[in-house]
C-alpha cells in the first residue's frame, strides 16, 4: 500500500515501533499506537501529533488476546498493520515468556485484524521477524525460533490472502539501534539507526515485497549461508555466534 492512512502499530514507544510511527506521520494520518510504557508512548504520541498526525494511544499488553482483539476492533477500518512488539532472550527470560509476546503477541494483533480487513476486501499487515527468523540460531534457541514462527506464519499468510486483496509482508531487521541492543555486549555487524531501518521497511511494504530483510549485507550472507552452506560447516559457523545474555 503506497499511502496508508489508518495505521496501527504495536511496540511503537521505542526503537523500530517509535520509528516507524515517526516516520508515517503526516497530516491526514491516523495513527493508533500501543505500548506498555506509558510515559514512553506519550512522547512519541507528541513527537507524532507535532508533525501533523491524529494519533490515538492504548496501554495493552500484546499477550491479552481478549483486550487485544477488543482494541483492534475499536480502531474500526486500518489500512496497514504493523506487528511489531517483541522482546529479546537476554536476561535468561523463559523461553515461554518469549513465545507469548513474540508469537502469541504477533497472533493476538493479526488475527483480529484480518477479520476486519477480509471484511473490506483490502489491508496490508507487516510482521516483524528478525535476521534471526532465517533459521533457529545456537546463540538464541528462544528468540530466534519465535521469529523463525512468525516469519513462516507470515509467509503462509501471504498465500492464503493473495486472491482476498490483502498484503502480508515479513520484516527481517539484522541489528538495530533499540533498547534491545542496547543491551548487546557484542560488536553488531552493520548496525544500523532505527530512523533508517523505518525509511527501509516504508519503501518495502510500499512496494509489497514478501520478505523485507536488511541491512543488504545481513540479507545477502544470511540468505546464502542458510540456501548453500553444508550443514556441517554453517553449524560450525553459528557455533562461534556470541550467545545473547
Ligand atoms: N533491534 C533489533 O536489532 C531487532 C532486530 C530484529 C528484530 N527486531 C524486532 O523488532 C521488534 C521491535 O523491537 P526493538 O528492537 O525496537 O526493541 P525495543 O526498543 O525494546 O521495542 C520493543 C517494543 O515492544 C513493546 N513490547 C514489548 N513487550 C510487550 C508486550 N508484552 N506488550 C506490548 N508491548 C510490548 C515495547 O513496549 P513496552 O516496553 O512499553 O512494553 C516496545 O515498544 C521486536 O519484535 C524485535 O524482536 C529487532
Amino acid at each position: 500500500m503506497k499511502n496508508p492512512k489508518s495505521i496501527l502499530i504495536t511496540g511503537a514507544n521505542s526503537g523500530i515501533g517509535e520509528a516507524l510511527a515517526k516516520e508515517y506521520a503526516g497530516q491526514g494520518v491516523t495513527l493508533y499506537l500501543s505500548g506498555r510504557n506509558l510515559e514512553r508512548l506519550d512522547k512519541v504520541k507528541t513527537a507524532c501529533e507535532v508533525m501533523g498526525a491524529t494519533v490515538l494511544t492504548k496501554i495493552i499488553n500484546v499477550t491479552d488476546e481478549i483486550k487485544m482483539s477488543e482494541w483492534i476492533k475499536e480502531c474500526g477500518a486500518l489500512d496497514l498493520v504493523i506487528a511489531n512488539a517483541g522482546i529479546s532472550s537476554g536476561g535468561n527470560v523463559p523461553i515461554k515468556d518469549i513465545f507469548d509476546v513474540n508469537v502469541n503477541g504477533v497472533f493476538h494483533t493479526v488475527e483480529p485484524a484480518l477479520i476486519g480487513m477480509s471484511k473490506r476486501g483490502q489491508g496490508q499487515i507487516a510482521i516483524i521477524s528478525s535476521i534471526a527468523g532465517y533459521r533457529g540460531l545456537p546463540s538464541s534457541p528462544a528468540y530466534s525460533t519465535s521469529k523463525v514462527a512468525v516469519k513462516a506464519y507470515g509467509e503462509a499468510l501471504r498465500g492464503l490472502y493473495h486472491d482476498q486483496g490483502i498484503e502480508i509482508n515479513v520484516i527481517c531487521p539484522g541489528f538495530v539501534r533499540s533498547r534491545i541492543t542496547d543491551k548487546n555486549n557484542f560488536k553488531m555487524p552493520f548496525f544500523m539507526e532505527a530512523e533508517k531501518a523505518a525509511k527501509i521497511i516504508r519503501k518495502g511494504l510500499a512496494n509489497n515485497k514478501r520478505l523485507i530483510t536488511f541491512p543488504w549485507q545481513m540479507r545477502i550472507i544470511m540468505g546464502s549461508l542458510v540456501r548453500f552452506m553444508p550443514e556441517f560447516l554453517l553449524g560450525k559457523i553459528l557455533r562461534g555466534l556470541p550467545i545473547k545474555k
